[in-house]
């Protein structure tokens, strides 16, 4: 089997040389964890995003959407928190000069310690067989005992340094002696916070210009037209605000291609509801996340909850969606239960209320949110690394598909004459013409028809239409499929209702 370090690669690599995804700026060398989406990967990228507006937006009568602007007045960012407290704890090494995020190298020492206890669970699985007793084994292998409890040892001791003092974390960074993890040197400075926004500058003289910064999320800009939708709308609680749009932050450990990326697009909703009643929706929300997930068939055994034990100031209940990206589960989408934090926090820094009249209790009330908040990004990157798939056919050869979910894909369909004579391209173009009102699709002439499909397979085409000389006596064509390469002879009339059958959206999302 395949490395995970190989698989994702092969990913990078894929999607560079299919035009799903280029370096930022690459002529100039790029420009560090800022990407590009290619002529592939913004069709891709348009479908995952519809997607989720389709099932958030427009199936649910009470939420509406929203395209607030990047650039908010900088009080925003004072009332939201993000000006005193969004900080990453950085650390330097004096003699590399490297800088690294303090917090993730002490995780990054814990989890080789977990590692080496999980090792010892599979290999005692392996030779205990079904006899296997995991819970026992845990509580009474000395080994794992003495490794498990260092590594939990090391994550209470760095959360508690994370809140209480800074320099508690540096004095466990030197006790644990991690070095530099590229030149081996445990010379380090001491632990700083750095604001993660990116700062810019609004008017034109230097003097009166005014500080603003790049939106760091999008759910701000929801909280402050809070009041505006709600009334304009007539819209009654419980109900929601969504929107997707750029977002910014100056990471410091920006790696992992499109998983942490310094400019990079999120898909929040706010739902607002009667005080009391969040955990309610909370859970709602957190299964109904779930469900949407699924419902893209990328294997149920690829995702997992992770409730947040240690919560944010402003939340009473949080959980991750993670995903099992090709260097393991890490968080996909948040699901928050926020309470009344961001609107109160508004309201008293812009001076308005911010309040709902509940007519059903005859009374004003904060409403508190319940935020679901997705990378579009990672959620890219979810479904890219999942589809590409490696397969060995019945003859020995192997190909390259991208087993894109349909309703995904960037082309839905690729019409190819098996000739570039006798009037095939004549017929294949009219085919086209008449499709591409509904769906996606490509023209191919070029290269022998088995490249064609191998060069499909690879780009995620789920269908593939043969015009032949059959074609012109009959009328009908040969419609290949993408995942199990099966090809029917079909009329030419049926092909929109067959496509359509695959890649419709209604067809998916009530798989939910
Ligand atoms: N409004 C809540 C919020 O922004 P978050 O957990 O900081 O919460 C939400 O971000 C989601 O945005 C994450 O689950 C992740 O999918 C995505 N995200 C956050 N930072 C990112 C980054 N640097 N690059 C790509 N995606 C990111």
């Amino acid at each position: 089997m395949a490395k995970q370090e190989d698989i994702f690669k092969n990913v990078v690599s894929h999607a560079k040389e299919y035009g799903f995804i280029f370096p930022s700026s690459e002529v100039y060398d790029g420009l560090s964890a800022v990407y590009d989406y290619a002529q592939n990967g913004v069709e891709l990228k348009k479908n995952i995003r519809e997607y989720w507006w389709k099932s958030m937006v427009q199936m649910n009568d009470n939420i509406v959407g929203l395209d607030a602007a990047i650039l908010m007045h900088p009080t925003t960012w004072k009332a939201s928190g993000h000006v005193d407290a969004f900080n990453d704890p950085l650390i330097d090494n004096k003699d590399s000069k490297k800088r690294y995020r303090a917090d993730v190298l002490v995780e990054d020492f814990a989890e080789k310690i977990n590692q080496k206890a999980q090792k010892e669970i599979e290999k005692a699985r392996a030779r205990f067989g079904d006899a296997f007793n995991e819970e026992e084994f845990v509580t009474t292998n000395t080994r794992v005992v003495e490794y498990l409890s260092k590594y939990k040892e090391i994550l209470s001791r760095l959360a508690k340094g994370m809140t209480d003092n800074l320099q508690d974390v540096k004095a466990l960074i030197e006790e644990l002696e991690i070095a530099d993890p590229e030149t081996g040197s445990k010379n380090w400075t001491d632990v700083k916070q750095f604001n993660l926004m990116f700062g810019t500058k609004l008017g034109a003289s230097a003097d009166s210009a005014m500080d603003l910064y790049l939106r760091p999320e999008t759910a701000q800009g929801i909280f402050v037209n809070f009041l505006n939708v709600q009334k304009s709308g007539r819209m009654k609680v419980p109900f929601g605000i969504a929107q997707t749009g750029k977002a910014f932050r100056n990471e410091i450990v920006a790696r992992q291609f499109i998983f942490r990326m310094r400019e990079f697009e999120q898909m929040e909703m706010q739902f607002f509801v009667r005080p009391g009643e969040e955990m309610q929706w909370y859970h709602h929300w957190k299964e109904t996340r779930l469900k949407w997930h699924l419902s893209l068939g990328l294997g149920k055994e690829n995702y997992r909850f992770h409730d947040h034990e240690k919560l944010a100031h402003y939340a009473n209940a949080a959980a991750d969606i993670e995903f099992n990206f090709p260097f393991g589960f890490k968080e996909l989408e948040g699901i928050h239960s926020r309470t009344d934090f961001d609107l109160k926090a508004h309201e008293q820094y812009s001076g308005r209320k911010l309040q709902y009249f509940d007519p059903e209790l005859n009374e004003n009330y904060v409403p508190y949110v319940v935020e679901t908040s997705v990378g579009l990004d990672r959620m890219f990157l979810a479904v890219f690394a999942t589809s590409l798939q490696e397969e060995t056919l019945e003859d020995g050869s192997t190909r390259t598909v991208l087993k894109l979910p349909a309703v995904l894909a960037p082309t839905k369909a690729a019409v190819l004459p098996l000739v570039k004579k006798d009037g095939l391209p004549d017929i294949a173009k009219k085919i086209i013409d008449d499709l591409k009102w509904d769906f996606n699709v490509a023209y191919d002439e070029k290269d022998a028809v088995g490249r064609r499909y191998r060069r499909q397979d690879a780009l995620g085409t789920p269908f593939c239409i043969t015009v032949d000389h059959q074609t012109i006596e009959d009328e009908t064509v040969t419609i290949r499929h993408r995942d199990t390469m099966k090809q029917d002879r079909v009329k030419i009339s049926e092909l929109r209702a067959i496509i359509e059958d695959e890649v419709s959206m209604k067809n998916w999302l009530m798989k939910m």
